[in-house]
């Protein structure tokens, strides 16, 4: 013993430390190599789990997640999957380690739809996707323009008249629901200067929500992307050049709208703007060039970023709010006495002659509880895709880098942990002080998500629901009662 102490002091204190360092630093990267994936069913070599392809739903993660805990890993062929089904692990990933969970994933074809992730919801979290997040929320979504929405009025009119003209036949309420919805946002999208190339547009989006789902082998096993071959990227290719055919005309008359205005000198700030006025303001072709040469000062956009956007925006805002008021229809003619609360408060702050305004909204306590019951039980997203930007530990299992990574809002709105009798429609609930809100900070009701990726636009979201749940029910309550 003597000699090794012997052995030590000539060494200089910063050996000593140095090689304390070194231990520290071996000992930290061997544990980390050996930490575990999270628990998870046995896959076959090369291909993984891919034969359980058809359980990636929110319900069948959830029943998964019953086996294997909150937090389940599946390969698929060469890509990690990580499924996140309860609210401790969700608080985990979507606030402790924000910044490593917030990249988004996408598929191929998501990649090219997008013009290569030039819109907000499938950017990778950084520079980019705070200067989007920044002109939306600053424009596209601001609360002065939720109010604007003089189409949602209209639109919501033009449903009424259609319900009212067909009192005592059927009518198939999801379908007209969904029409106002798509009406809606088109128009807030476009403006009414081309309401004629709806069905036009209504054609692309469905090929572009066929082609987003459609199963590419090259996204789990690359070297087999031959197998779908040309004629995917044919259909990819044809897809998007409807979409430029499309919206470059429309943004080419949003431009010279506004050289008349300009050359004219006519003030059209009081006029109604739709969102590729909006965005044109800040229109660039330059834009990508700095974006690459990272000099980006002023917030600049190219035709691209315009078109990606509008595709977020009919995409998030149209089948989401059509989901949700569908959903809020049905459990209130399941349960009459919710249904009774609900009409007796729109008879007290609204009244039979009139229908309701957002300004109404604040009073209406007993339907923003429905509301809300209906996003815990019925998340319109229930799914949250998103990616690990590098390597990370949770739970003391490792989550590789460019992990896709499924948080189950679906599967948390119901934790029996979080919620009492959870299965149950009951909005009486949110009446109750402490009950969680869906702010993004409660992850037991993450129905619009968490942290940084949270729907933009707090006034717009919380106006769109109440906006148009709030109206038609009206109808809804005159036609049955
Ligand atoms: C019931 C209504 C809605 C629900 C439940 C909903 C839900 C969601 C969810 C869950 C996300 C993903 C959050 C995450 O991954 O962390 C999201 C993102 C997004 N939503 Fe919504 N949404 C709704 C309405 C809308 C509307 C009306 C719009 C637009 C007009 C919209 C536009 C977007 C956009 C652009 C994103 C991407 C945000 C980002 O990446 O930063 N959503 N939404």
């Amino acid at each position: 013993m003597d000699s090794f102490f012997q052995a030590l002091q000539p060494l200089p204190m910063f050996s000593i430390f140095f090689v304390s360092l070194l231990c520290i630093f071996t000992f930290s990267a061997r544990s980390r190599r050996k930490l575990p994936y999270p628990p998870g069913p046995k896959g076959l070599p090369v291909i993984g789990n891919m034969l359980m392809m058809d359980q990636l739903t929110h319900r069948g993660l959830a029943r998964l997640a019953k086996k294997y805990g909150g937090l389940l890993h599946l390969k698929m062929g060469g890509l990690h999957m990580v499924a996140v089904s309860t609210p401790d692990m969700a608080r985990e990933v979507l606030q402790a380690q924000d910044n490593v969970f917030s990249n988004r994933p996408a598929t191929i074809a998501i990649s090219y739809l997008t013009y290569d992730r030039a819109d907000m919801a499938f950017a990778h979290y950084g520079p980019f996707w705070r200067q989007m997040r920044k002109i939306c929320v600053m424009k596209v979504f601001s609360r002065k323009r939720a109010e604007s929405w003089t189409s949602v009025r209209e639109e919501v009119d033009s449903l009424i008249r259609t319900v009212t003209a067909n009192v005592g036949s059927f009518v198939n309420v999801g379908e007209l629901v969904f029409a106002l919805t798509k009406n809606i946002t088109y128009r807030s999208a476009f403006g009414s200067m081309s309401d004629e190339g709806q069905d036009e547009f209504m054609k692309i989006l469905q090929e572009f929500s066929k082609l987003f789902g459609a199963f590419n082998v090259a996204d789990f096993i690359p070297w087999l992307g031959w197998i779908h071959g040309q004629g995917f990227n044919k259909r990819l290719a044809s897809a998007r050049g409807s979409l430029d055919g499309f919206i470059d005309k429309i943004i080419d008359d949003h431009m010279a709208k506004k050289k008349k205005s300009e050359k004219n000198c006519t003030d059209d700030s009081e006029v109604d703007t739709d969102m590729v006025d909006e965005l044109l303001a800040f229109y660039s072709e330059d834009a990508a060039k700095s974006y690459s040469d990272g000099m980006q000062s002023a917030i600049t956009i190219t035709k691209d970023n315009i078109k990606a956007l509008i595709m977020d925006v009919m995409f998030g805002g149209t089948e989401t709010v059509a989901s949700a008021i569908e959903w809020t229809m049905a459990e209130l003619m399941k349960s009459r006495e919710d249904m009774k609360k609900v009409q007796q408060e729109l008879d007290d702050v609204v009244g039979l002659d009139r229908r309701v305004h957002e300004s109404d909204l604040e009073k209406l306590t007993y339907l923003k509880c429905v509301v809300k019951e209906i996003l815990r039980l019925h998340p319109p997203i229930p799914l949250l895709l998103h990616e690990t930007a590098e390597e990370s530990t949770v739970a003391g299992y490792k989550i590789p880098a460019k992990s896709r990574v499924m948080i189950n809002a679906w599967a948390i709105g119901r934790d029996k942990t979080a919620w009492d009798e959870p299965e149950t429609f009951k909005p009486s609930r949110f009446l109750k002080g402490g009950t969680p809100d869906f702010k993004g900070s409660n992850f037991e009701f993450i129905p619009f998500g968490s942290g940084s990726t949270v729907v933009p636009g707090n006034a717009t979201r919380t106006l769109c629901i109440g906006a148009n749940s709030g109206s038609p029910l009206p109808v809804f309550y005159l036609g049955v009662a």
